[in-house]
């Protein structure tokens, strides 16, 4: 028996740089190594100086050493705070502690592992830190491997630990629903236990994976922020932690069911990615990081993005009620007004007339299509468009084809009744005759037809997930369906896939690696998609966001907005239109054509570059996207009708204090609807018609006036440096 004391192995100070941030760990050779820093860059070479136990007297009644929080806090090691790992051997070994680290350097000053072996409890646990130089975010996953000769039960393992300074005060997380994700919810940080979990089986409408942290005082453009993320599509968990030296913990991780973190000897555990990143210039400066992540992450056909071709998406327009010779109609519609792709989505499949039936079956429905998808995509293609199908792979119903020959494929558990929502059950597509099944079913429609583009839904949450076995398999479910989105990329490399999980279910940094675009939300209420998209445009940028300009009134919210306004809110997405464009109006269709060729006119601009988001007092919400050293578009919604006499102007702070903009209002295609207050001001008339050059300082510090607009209404201006 050892006691422990005040270690005497001498200090390694592990540090990483990126442009705008620093992290530095102290590591010991028989511990983990103890965070000292993760924040605003460091000067080179800059260094703590000296061990961390050296500068902290012990306090009164404590143990008789200093524990401080490490990579991966452990129970073992007299560590009260939550603990990274938490496992045992048949309730023996529950307490870990690393006993040896090892560092490894894989590129200099950018990117490390760290081997931590405990040598009593038999396991050893590889950490691996990324931080990229130019976007400051830090990606970083655990693996942890069974030494031992038993197996070993894994409840939590932390993804990463992370070290939030005292200064932070708030929590800004995302909840929501179906038909409303990223509903902002912010919460006081305190001394209480601030957690966040989801056992929904996919990333969720409920509990975005992933939070921001601010310090007092931070705004959109200023102040410190942290924010991470959990790039998984499972059950996830993330806490954060007060602690006695006045700093908090940030653990993120999936949420294992019982029994799923059973390690056979010698087997492994790899955590899913957390990327985590800060920022000094505010809430838009972390928008940026993440971006920059996600953008590096996306795996485009042909190796880069294309100029994002603009949607018709069926589903509003017919729902299930998908017929040829309409169909087509509505293609020719859809190409009249500009639509590049055209998407055909639930219904077309065998025996597919509602939602009660078919999933599991797919080859066309014969009663619809007697000769197969092949005519309507030659249409569809003749018009210049490209051909997307909707599919929902994951799924079955117990009345298809496919649960009548294999009703054990579905996930369930022996002796508990089926738990169907949306009428359906979840494919065990771990199974490898049912991921076989799929592959053949949709490489057949892919091989047989000139199909760019698959619309991939997930329409329910797991609930009794049980495998062959009995085990859970919720885990196994994620790893399952990347492998078959791999396979199928790989074997159809020119096609673009779509992640949709009833709308934004499942948007994360991991679904993100096979897909190009998500399905926001089923909600496409203008007024409900400027929330919506606030919250999305955090961590995602706008060329993977799908927005589509719905019907009026709004399907799921029955509220009405103008044909503008529905436009100006989808513009800065992946544009899409979701109505049936056979029946618009004369007027409607040229203000909608017009628009699209505003998108195609302007979407180089709006994709690729940063995103500066803001909020006035006076109902004023507004996004600028592009580069401030170049060229800007600003968009501007007022989403409610004016509560001052006279309309605030709007700071841009992004703008060069030191440059001259020429700033011009761009036309909206028919004129939004209603009365235009400042159309007789000269100010408003000259930047409609030649524009003006306008002092970058003036317009960061004083603002831009923005003209008296009726609610429900979008003011376009770009702004190009002179
Ligand atoms: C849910 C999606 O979010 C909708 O866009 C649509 O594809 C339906 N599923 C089809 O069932």
């Amino acid at each position: 028996m050892t006691t422990a004391n005040l270690p005497d192995t001498p200090a390694e100070f592990i540090v990483l740089h990126s442009r705008n941030s620093s992290l530095v760990l102290e590591a010991h050779a028989d511990e983990a190594p103890i965070w000292r820093y993760w924040g605003p860059r460091l000067p080179d070479g800059a260094s703590p100086g000296v061990p961390l136990r050296d500068t902290r007297p012990l306090p009164s009644f404590n143990l008789d050493f200093d524990q401080p929080l490490t990579l991966v806090p452990t129970f073992g090691v007299g560590w009260f705070g939550q603990s990274a790992l938490l496992a045992h051997r048949a309730g023996r070994d529950f307490a870990q502690a690393v006993t040896r680290c090892e560092v490894e350097w894989l590129a200099p000053a950018r990117a490390v592992v760290l081997h931590l072996t405990d040598a009593v409890a038999a396991l050893r646990l590889d950490v691996t830190l990324r931080l990229d130089e130019a976007s400051d975010v830090l990606v970083a996953s655990t693996r942890l491997t069974n030494l031992g000769d038993d197996a070993l039960d894994v409840q939590w393992l932390a993804a990463a630990t992370l070290p939030l300074p005292g200064q932070c005060d708030t929590v800004r997380s995302y909840a929501g629903q179906h038909v409303h994700e990223f509903l902002l919810q912010t919460d006081r940080l305190s001394r209480s236990l601030w957690r966040r979990e989801s056992r929904r089986g996919r990333t969720s409408h409920d509990c975005f994976p992933g939070a921001v942290v601010t310090t007092p005082g931070a705004t959109d453009d200023a102040g410190l922020v942290y924010g991470a993320h959990l790039a998984w599509s499972g059950n996830h968990q993330q806490t954060i932690e007060w602690l006695h030296d006045g700093q908090y913990q940030w653990q993120l991780g999936e949420w294992l069911a019982p029994g799923e973190g059973r390690l056979a000897p010698g087997a492994s555990l790899q955590t899913p990615e957390v990327v985590a990143t800060l920022s000094s210039a505010g809430l838009n400066g972390l928008a940026a990081n993440f971006h920059a992540e996600l953008r590096a992450r996306l795996d485009w056909p042909g190796g880069a993005m294309r100029p994002r071709p603009v949607h018709l998406n069926t589903w509003e327009g017919f729902y299930f009620d998908v017929h040829p010779e309409p169909v087509k109609a509505l293609a020719t519609a859809a190409a009249a007004v500009g639509v590049e792709r055209f998407v055909l989505d639930d219904g077309w499949f065998h025996g597919r007339h509602h939602d009660r039936a078919a999933l599991g079956d797919w080859w066309p429905d014969e009663t619809k299509f007697p000769v197969g998808l092949g005519d309507l995509i030659t249409h569809v293609n003749d018009l210049g468009m490209e051909f997307g199908l909707w599919v929902e792979p994951e799924m079955i119903n117990p009345d298809s084809d496919l649960y009548r020959a294999h009703p054990d494929w579905a996930l369930q558990l022996e002796g508990r009744p089926l738990i169907t929502a949306r009428n359906q059950l979840v494919l065990d597509i771990a199974r490898p005759e049912a991921a076989d099944y799929l592959f053949d079913k949709i490489d057949a429609l892919l091989s047989a037809h000139p199909i760019r583009y698959l619309k991939w839904d997930h329409n329910r949450d797991l609930t009794t997930a049980g495998l062959a076995s009995g085990l859970p398999g919720y885990r196994a479910q994620v790893h399952a369906v990347y492998a078959l989105m791999a396979r199928l990329r790989a074997a159809h490399p020119e096609v673009e896939i779509e992640s949709c999980s009833g709308g934004g279910g499942r948007i994360d940094f991991a679904v993100l690696r096979h897909t190009h675009r998500v399905w926001t939300s089923d909600c496409i209420d203008a007024l409900s998609r400027v929330d919506i998209q606030r919250g999305f445009l955090q961590f995602f940028p706008p060329e993977i966001m799908g927005a589509h300009v719905g019907t009026a009134p709004a399907h799921t919210t029955g509220r009405t907005q103008s044909m503008a306004f529905r436009c100006a809110v989808a513009l800065p997405g992946h544009l899409g239109v979701e109505l049936d464009a056979r029946h618009l109006s004369d007027a409607d269709t040229r203000e909608l054509r017009g628009w699209i060729q505003l998108y195609k006119d302007l979407r180089e601009r709006l994709h690729g570059g940063r995103v500066w988001q803001g909020e006035t007092a006076d109902g004023v919400v507004w996004q600028a996207h592009g580069d401030a050293a170049d060229e800007l578009l600003l968009l501007a919604y007022r989403v409610r009708p004016s509560t001052h006499r006279y309309t605030p102007a709007l700071r841009l702070p992004m703008l060069d204090a030191t440059a001259r903009y020429h700033v011009q209002e761009i036309a909206q295609p028919a004129g939004p609807e209603g009365v235009w207050y400042h159309t007789a001001i000269p100010h408003f008339v000259e930047l409609r018609r030649e524009g003006r050059a306008c002092d970058g300082a003036w317009l960061a510090q004083a603002g831009l006036p923005l003209p008296r607009e009726l609610a429900e209404t979008a003011y376009i201006v770009r702004l190009r440096r002179v």
